[in-house]
């Protein structure tokens, strides 16, 4: 009778590092320029595009993967199969960041000749095996999921948000790296744009959302889900579906963009419906009284359910308050949502919008998804090690305070009308050296959760 595989920690590690050294610290060498006023590094957007792939399937890629290959197959209660193969998805992504990572950067200082015709051979067979590894993770997961029992009903709500996670998997993996193949690094960009886009909308959020619905009754004390998402799931998909078509097909921009504006309204609707808003605002008490009734609450007072956990919580505090982590990440989730539905209603009406698409997007990517990251991480991984608790609380702390410090400083400067600062010219200045240092505060905050969940695995 065939076992579940325990946690796989190198992909953590792996996506921990890559972070650090990687898609982070390219991120910081670029913003620093900017923000400080510095000459912008020599072939800039190689530097941007290899800073963007490598957060995405580097740091967050790796993290979903090696979180999902533990977590199904427990959640399908079928042991994941092929087990083998789990390193081998990992060596393949992790070899194939770095061999084409390193041949873009070399490129541009080779002249065109055989040395350079190698290098752009490196960079092809390093996205091919970014793309088999991506591909061998999905065979992995379908096989899982074909394999579920039949009558399994536990997955019908989240079942349309997984399926579009493995789409948007492929698509991303596929038109990556097809790219390379097909344009330099400048005509790329529109390329990567929409490849960008398919991550956000058909990776990210459906597997985020999905986990959310998942485990947040388990850890942030929130009733069970009454509504069924699967339909949310469905029209999420097809908006999404229309709004990337119109990238590479024409369809009437007002239909595009209100594909746009649906998605942004099913985010808040569905923020809604996690109910964490009124969890931040309302005391332990109050909100256990309007989610689940005054005998509820009467009878965990009785059990004594109080006085051991922490009130609000199942834990007695060995994770730290890594509910703040949380409650940020969705926070500027609604933010975002908000500014997309603001954004594009500016669009539909023919106005140009007060800001601009890099911000709202690293809202998105280090506001919501890094956040919810580092809050996941800390309070989910722990257990998957069989470890009681986390070696530090404090350090949880610390990586809301510098997570939040990094947002700010990433995107206020830009997110914030020009026009405001016309009398003040020097509090933009200092808000565009907290751009500078945003990378920084970023890879302090991924220091402290990487030692962290180290002395917590070695303990
Ligand atoms: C404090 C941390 C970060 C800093 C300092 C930073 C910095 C930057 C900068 C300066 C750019 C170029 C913007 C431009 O061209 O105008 C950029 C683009 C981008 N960043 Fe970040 N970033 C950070 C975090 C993240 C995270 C966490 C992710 C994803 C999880 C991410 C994904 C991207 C993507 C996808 C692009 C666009 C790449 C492209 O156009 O090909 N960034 N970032």
């Amino acid at each position: 009778m065939p076992k579940h595989q325990p946690f796989q920690k190198s992909y953590i590690y792996t996506a921990l590092w890559l972070a650090i050294l990687g898609g982070f610290s390219l991120g910081a060498h670029i913003a620093m320029p900017m923000g400080f006023g510095w000459n912008l590094p020599p072939f800039y957007q190689i530097w941007v595009q290899t800073h963007g792939h490598m957060q995405l399937l580097g740091w967050t890629g790796l993290f979903i993967m090696g979180v999902s290959l533990y977590f199904m197959p427990r959640f399908v209660k079928v042991p994941l199969p092929y087990q083998f193969l789990t390193k081998w998805i990992l060596i393949l992504i992790t070899t194939g960041l770095i061999i084409k990572t390193g041949a873009l950067f070399t490129i541009p200082y080779l002249a065109a000749g055989t040395t350079a015709s190698f290098f752009t051979y490196l960079v092809y067979a390093g996205g091919g095996m970014e793309w088999a590894g991506t591909l061998l993770y999905l065979f992995l997961i379908g096989t899982l999921f074909k394999r579920k029992p039949r009558n399994y009903v536990g997955l019908q709500s989240v079942q349309p948000f997984f399926a579009i996670m493995a789409a948007g998997f492929f698509f991303y993996s596929t038109l990556h790296l097809i790219q390379y193949f097909m344009f330099d690094a400048t005509s790329r960009m529109p390329w990567s744009s929409l490849t960008i886009d398919i991550f956000i909308m058909l990776v990210l959020f459906p597997v985020a959302f999905a986990f959310s619905v998942r485990t947040f009754p388990l850890f942030i004390q929130i009733p069970p889900f009454r509504v069924s998402f699967y339909w949310f799931g469905v029209i999420y998909g097809t908006s999404a579906v229309i709004y990337l078509t119109g990238a590479v097909n024409h369809i009437p921009p007002a239909v595009e963009i209100t594909a746009k504006i649906v998605i942004s309204g099913i985010i808040l609707i569905l923020i809604y419906h996690l109910k964490l808003f009124p969890k931040m605002v309302l005391s332990p008490r109050r909100f256990m009284i309007r989610y689940y009734g005054e005998k509820y609450l009467n009878d965990r007072i009785d059990s004594g359910a109080f006085t051991k956990a922490r009130p609000g919580y199942y834990d007695f505090g060995q994770y730290g308050r890594f509910e703040l982590l949380i409650f940020s990440a969705y926070i500027w989730l609604a933010i975002y949502a908000v500014l997309e539905i603001f954004r594009n209603v500016f669009h539909l009406t023919g106005s140009s919008a007060l800001f601009g698409h890099d911000p709202v997007r690293h809202i998105f990517l280090l506001g919501f998804i890094t956040l919810l990251i580092f809050g996941m991480a800390q309070r989910m991984l722990p257990g998957f090690m069989k470890k009681k608790g986390l070696w530090s609380q404090k350090l949880v702390i610390w990586t809301f305070i510098l997570g939040n410090l990094a947002v700010l400083g990433r995107v206020l400067p830009i997110l914030l009308p020009q026009p405001w600062f016309a009398g003040i010219p020097e509090i933009h200045q200092w808000l565009m050296y907290g751009f500078g240092i945003s990378g920084l505060f970023a890879i302090a905050a991924l220091a402290l959760l990487l030692v962290n969940l180290w002395k917590t695995f070695r303990g």
